[in-house]
């Protein structure tokens, strides 16, 4: 297959690769094979002539069974929110046909977003969680989806036992674990003060039998890293506590969710580990739980993505946490009199695209072997007048004031993706 168009992506995190007017050549099985100024006269090809082909976005966060609170709940801290808003929706998705809904909405406005790759944190309930995987399966999209695991210090209404916490997960990753290359079991313990320690180490031996990574969030809120200092006062760090249990990179792939108060050694650590801090500028935000150092950790050479974290965020749609990440690194450059703290489009892009891809292999970059993951972006109806912009420009236009209106095409392994499911 060869793609027209003005091919723009980010190999490195500080600067755009650019090729305009040019064709993206793909291979039988989906991946790049290069990009080339021209081809052979009467060679077929798509042509998207004035129009961005960029990579498809990576959404390494989010909850899909908050989705229904986006927009509410956002007068609450981290743990006040969990109790008086989130618990309470989560426990809704007891009901399969209620889940059903929500999760097809979900995987639509994936899609819609242009957010063909993601990872997700799924239900409690290991049947919800199947449904899940058959919906995402069904869609076409790639995903990772984790059951929640959560044993201790949660409301009786919404809570498992260990046993319970553990044989759902096995069951999950016996079911799933082998059946797609797109759709992928992750083991899931909700955060540290959600599990025992013999929960969190079930679930590190699970991660390194079946060779599964592993998501969580950690060092979002101060007041549950005193949670975490005061049910685990021998560990010296919040990381250490994942570490010890085999959740924390060494053996298996790890990514955490938010990272925004780390100590020296915990960047230390994840730098050895090469665990993947999620960035969920949105979420931070709306629960004022801090802003997360993304230009340093980056330079400190670890691969830091971005995730909408709904309903902590409240849009899926992923410019909207790109542009919300630029600004916020602002902020704290600005708070800290420190402006080395600031990143740009090429950063936020890189994020959502080449970096957060790894966790899913080559993917996220048109560099030759990448899957061939990509957008076909059309920027005519936002340039007010007949504007002559850069595709540069263009690019910048489509993340500020664009929509998922401005995608045309999404392609995943070089093939055409529709919507999921009828609305
Ligand atoms: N920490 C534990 N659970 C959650 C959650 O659902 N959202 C966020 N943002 N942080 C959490
Ligand atoms: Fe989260």
């Amino acid at each position: 297959m060869i793609v027209r168009g003005d091919i723009i992506f980010t190999k490195e995190a500080t600067e755009f690769t650019i090729f305009e007017d040019s064709y993206l050549l793909i291979d039988e099985a989906g991946k790049i094979e290069g990009i080339v100024q021209e081809i052979e006269t009467g060679r077929e090809y798509t042509d998207h002539r004035g129009k961005l082909i960029i990579p498809s976005f990576v959404d390494l966060h989010l909850h899909a069974n908050q989705f229904a609170n986006c927009g509410l709940g956002n007068d609450e801290e981290l743990l006040g929110w969990l109790e008086k808003y989130t618990f309470k929706e989560e426990v809704k998705f007891k009901d399969l046909d209620y889940a059903r809904e929500i999760y097809k909405l979900v995987l639509n406005r994936l899609w819609e977003a242009g957010s063909l790759r993601s990872v997700i944190y799924a239900s409690l309930y290991t049947k919800t969680t199947s449904l899940l995987f058959d919906l995402a399966l069904e869609s076409g999209l790639s995903s990772y989806i984790g059951k929640v695991n959560m044993d201790r210090n949660v409301p009786e209404y919404y809570s498992e036992t260990t046993e319970e916490s553990l044989a759902g997960t096995r069951e999950i990753i016996e079911r799933y674990g082998q059946i797609s290359q797109l759709i992928k079991p992750i083991i899931t313990p909700r955060f540290v003060p959600h599990c025992t320690s013999e929960s969190m180490a079930g679930q590190g031996k699970l991660s390194i039998e079946y060779s599964v990574p592993v998501q969580s969030h950690i060092n979002e809120s101060k007041k549950e890293i005193e949670w975490v200092k005061s049910l685990h006062p021998e560990a010296l760090n919040y990381s250490s506590v994942y570490d010890e249990y085999d959740l924390f990179g060494e053996k298996a792939p790890a990514l955490m969710a938010h990272c925004i108060h780390n100590t020296k050694e915990e960047i230390e650590l994840m730098k050895k580990r090469q665990v993947y801090p999620v960035h969920c500028p949105e979420s931070n935000a709306n629960l004022s739980s801090g802003i997360m150092a993304v230009k340093k950790m980056l330079e400190e050479g670890l691969p830091v993505s971005l995730g909408s974290d709904i309903s902590g965020g409240h849009h899926l749609y992923l410019p909207y946490q790109m542009v919300l990440a630029i600004q916020l690194s602002k902020m704290k450059g600005r708070l800290e009199d420190d402006m080395s703290h600031v990143i740009g489009l090429p950063e936020a892009i890189y994020m959502a695209t080449k970096s957060g891809g790894s966790f899913f292999g080559k993917t996220g970059s048109f560099e030759t072997g990448y899957s061939a993951d990509f957008l076909v972006i059309n920027t005519d109806s936002l340039m007010n007048i007949k504007e002559e912009r850069s595709i540069k420009e263009k690019l910048e236009k489509f993340i500020y004031i664009g929509s998922a209106a401005n995608i045309e095409a999404r392609y995943l392994e070089g093939k055409l993706l529709e919507k999921p499911f009828k609305e």
